[in-house]
């Protein structure tokens, strides 16, 4: 039996500046206590084996094909996952991806920085699909709560410190992809203002990491509404996003918005420790699944 591997990655969640990110502003993300865990062995075989799941199997094949192309590996592999975070919008590719990525060099004994397994994993993403900022891959890797610049990829931690937010599920998980394409024809047919939404994000974002720093969160509340009225604008929120925004507001949340693509997918409120409760009780009673995680989390091992 030859040596086995593994990695142990952790999912994500978009705190603020989602769809700009895509188009090089700023966003927020924080690592969450959610993992994927990949096992690698060099296989007895001459083909390669896979024991993953349908959704994850396309990231782990190009982590796998880009990994090799790059340090000229020959050798057939066995590769096993394990994952805690299923189909919600938790950044299961990117945890699978990093996941992958480090248990390749750790079984060929291949020296990869945190930058490296950025640049190879976002290689990889990239093969799949064509539009993405790259940051969930940034959290995964970094873990804790970070600043992640979409132009220059680069990454300033702000805390390894939980943040007071409440996840809830919608119920839908649209494809990421589907939901990045309707921004791009959004873009194409209102170039200025949409242009113009992208920069008042990126203005919240840098409002936000400065409020995060304070530990403002009632500050930082404000700010995630005001974001939520710009994904509004960006037509990326629904009748069952909005129930559970208004629901978490009612129960007396300082904020809440959308975290990640929209179209459904989840929300993050933000929450005193005296209304957590009922705001997520409140959510369970509009079809919300919220959901248990613990943030800003360390990155993969
Ligand atoms: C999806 O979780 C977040 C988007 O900004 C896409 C991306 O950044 O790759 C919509």
């Amino acid at each position: 039996m030859t040596r086995e591997v593994n990695a142990k990655a952790p999912g994500k969640l978009m705190i603020m500046g989602e769809h700009a990110v895509v188009y090089g502003h700023p966003c927020l993300v924080t690592a969450i206590d959610k993992y994927i865990t990949v096992k690698a062995r060099i296989s007895e075989e001459a083909i390669d084996n896979f024991s993953v799941k349908s959704f994850d199997d396309r990231f782990v094949k190009s982590a796998l094909s880009v990994f090799r192309y790059k340090y000229s590996i020959k050798n057939n592999v066995d590769i096993t996952t394990e994952s805690e975070i299923g189909r919600y919008g938790l950044g299961s590719s990117a945890a699978v991806t990093v996941a992958a990525v480090k248990a390749l060099a750790e079984l060929f004994e291949i020296k990869l920085g945190k930058q490296d397994l950025f640049n190879l994993s976002y290689k990889a993403v990239l093969k799949i699909q064509k539009k993405a900022s790259g940051f969930d891959l940034a959290a995964s890797i970094y873990g804790g709560t970070i600043l992640f610049d979409g132009k220059t990829k680069q990454v300033e931690k702000k805390t390894e410190e939980s943040l007071p937010l409440i996840g809830a599920f919608s119920g839908v998980k649209p494809d990421t992809v589907t939901m990045v394409n309707q921004v791009v024809k959004l873009r194409m047919e209102n170039k200025n203002q949409v242009e113009h939404i992208f920069r008042c994000i990126a203005d919240l974002v840098m409002k936000a990491k400065e409020a995060i720093n304070r530990q403002n969160w009632k500050y930082l509340g404000e700010l995630f509404n005001e974001n939520q009225k710009l994904l509004v604008r960006l037509r990326v929120s629904t009748t069952k996003i909005d129930m559970m925004i208004e629901a978490a507001m009612d129960a007396g949340a300082y904020g809440a918005k959308i975290s990640g693509a929209g179209g459904g997918d989840c929300i993050i409120a933000l929450v005193s420790d005296e209304k957590r409760q009922s705001v997520e009780k409140a959510l369970t009673e509009v079809g919300g699944k919220v959901l248990d995680i613990t943030v800003g989390v360390s990155g993969v091992k």
